[in-house]
């Protein structure tokens, strides 16, 4: 068992879950075996073979365990040990994450009366897995990542997911504003709903640490943003390499490492699940779109981008993982361009670039007259996208446009 990391140990677990029930499920992990109460899943997986042997023992642990109690279908068990080199590890399921970890708190193997997130309408079953009605319910329960979370753009998304249901990982380089999102959502929403964790999309072993941090304490990932990215604008004559080179390392190598190793986790999860979709979705830009003038190390981070997540999208859907981008248009009231002091609208106002402006709100109206539905985007623009995205489980590969109809794909 010794070749299958925690992170992949954890994803395949939930994964087994998530293809008995088909709706999402989040995981708390303990060290060492759980007391050997009847309604616990025990494993020992082979050595060696890799992802798919381990899967098929679980999968096969699984079914021997449920003929033992009968047979009967949707019957799963209170946790899974699986005894790898170093010991045991339990794993205790929950419809929350609070559940998961009161569960493991109390060691309560007990059967685990499993109910999907959601309420089911007895009458209309159908509707929440078949409709777009109430699209927020597509991401209840489900286990989302946000990288660049904490502010912008990445703190509308965070906040319209918790309010919708999921845990969010709020990743960012900035911890403590990670921190303070988290503790104001977990407070306001009464549950565990958000947590902070450090990181640098364009440092690999920070991407992988923050994965792995995820997957400890959640079990597995269902949705992940890219959503973290750098503007440094300028000309292509005067531009410096370094500048260059940052918003490259951010945009388009830190989206490739998250890819990479969410990839991984995702991929492990779906080897036992069997037919679980999970999300990765880059937020792109319109500069993804059509070139942006004095702005190309922007553009290209995002044009390359879009040929990444194409080329993910065609490997991955193998493993029932979309891949795909969403392209918006200028978030004018985010901080990039609104903050008073450092913002693009001041910057635009003393640097003379809009003709006859005089103040913050001429610039503004004249970036807003760009824009055929004459306003910029916001994070519920973003999010309705995104909720498409996820709901869609014919579609990978895409970059959508979010622009008020300023571009449009030809
Ligand atoms: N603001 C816009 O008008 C606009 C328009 C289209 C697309 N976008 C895209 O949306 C995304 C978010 O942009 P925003 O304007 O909201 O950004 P922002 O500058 O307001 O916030 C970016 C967040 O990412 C974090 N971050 C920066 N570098 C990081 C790194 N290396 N690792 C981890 N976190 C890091 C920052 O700490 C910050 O919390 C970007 O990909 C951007 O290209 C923005």
């Amino acid at each position: 068992m010794s070749d299958i990391d925690h992170s992949a140990l954890a994803a395949m677990v939930r994964g087994l879950y998530l293809g008995e029930l088909s709706w999402p499920v989040t995981l708390a992990a303990t060290n060492g075996a759980a007391g050997g109460d009847a309604e616990c899943l025990s494993l020992g997986l082979p050595k060696g073979g890799g992802l798919e042997l381990a899967a098929a023992a679980m999968k096969t642990g699984l079914a021997q365990w449920r003929s033992q109690r009968g047979g009967a279908p949707g019957l799963v068990p209170g946790c899974v040990v699986v005894e790898t080199g170093s010991g045991a590890t339990a794993f205790w399921p929950g419809s929350s994450l609070d559940e998961a970890r009161l569960r493991a708190g109390r060691a309560d193997s007990s059967a685990w009366a499993a109910r999907a997130p959601w309420a089911v309408d007895p009458k209309r079953p159908w509707l929440s897995r078949t409709s777009a009605e109430g699209r927020s319910s597509v991401v209840e329960g489900r286990i989302a990542l946000v990288t660049g979370g904490a502010q912008g753009f990445g703190e509308e998304i965070v906040r319209g997911l918790a309010a919708s249901g999921a845990l969010v990982f709020i990743a960012d380089l900035n911890l403590a504003g990670a921190e303070r999102l988290a503790a104001e959502l977990n407070a306001v929403l009464e549950r565990t709903a958000a947590i902070a964790l450090a990181l640098d999309v364009s440092d690999e072993k920070s991407v992988s640490a923050a994965i792995d941090s995820s997957v400890s304490a959640a079990g597995g990932l269902d949705l992940v943003v890219s959503n973290a990215g750098v503007l440094k604008a300028g000309s292509v004559l005067d531009m410096e390499a370094s500048a260059f080179r940052l918003v490259t390392e951010v945009n388009y190598t830190g989206f490739f490492y998250i890819a990479k190793h969410a990839g991984r986790v995702l991929r492990a999860q779906a080897s036992a699940s069997g037919n679980w979709a999970s999300d990765i979705v880059q937020i792109n830009s319109k500069s993804g779109l059509e070139g942006s003038n004095r702005n190309g190390a922007y553009a290209g981070s995002k044009f390359g981008s879009i040929g990444l997540v194409q080329s993910f999208a065609l490997e991955l859907v193998e493993y029932g993982i979309k891949v795909n981008a969403i392209c918006p248009g200028n978030f004018f009231d985010g901080p990039l361009w609104s903050d008073p002091v450092k913002g693009l609208f001041v910057q635009y106002l003393q640097s003379g670039k809009v003709p006859g402006a005089k103040s913050v709100a001429d610039v503004k109206a004249f970036y807003e007259a760009k824009v055929p539905m004459g306003r910029g985007c916001e994070g519920s623009d973003v999010m309705r996208a995104l909720y498409y995205l996820v709901e869609q489980a014919y579609e990978t590969g895409q970059a959508l446009p979010v622009t008020g109809g300023q571009v449009m794909l030809g």
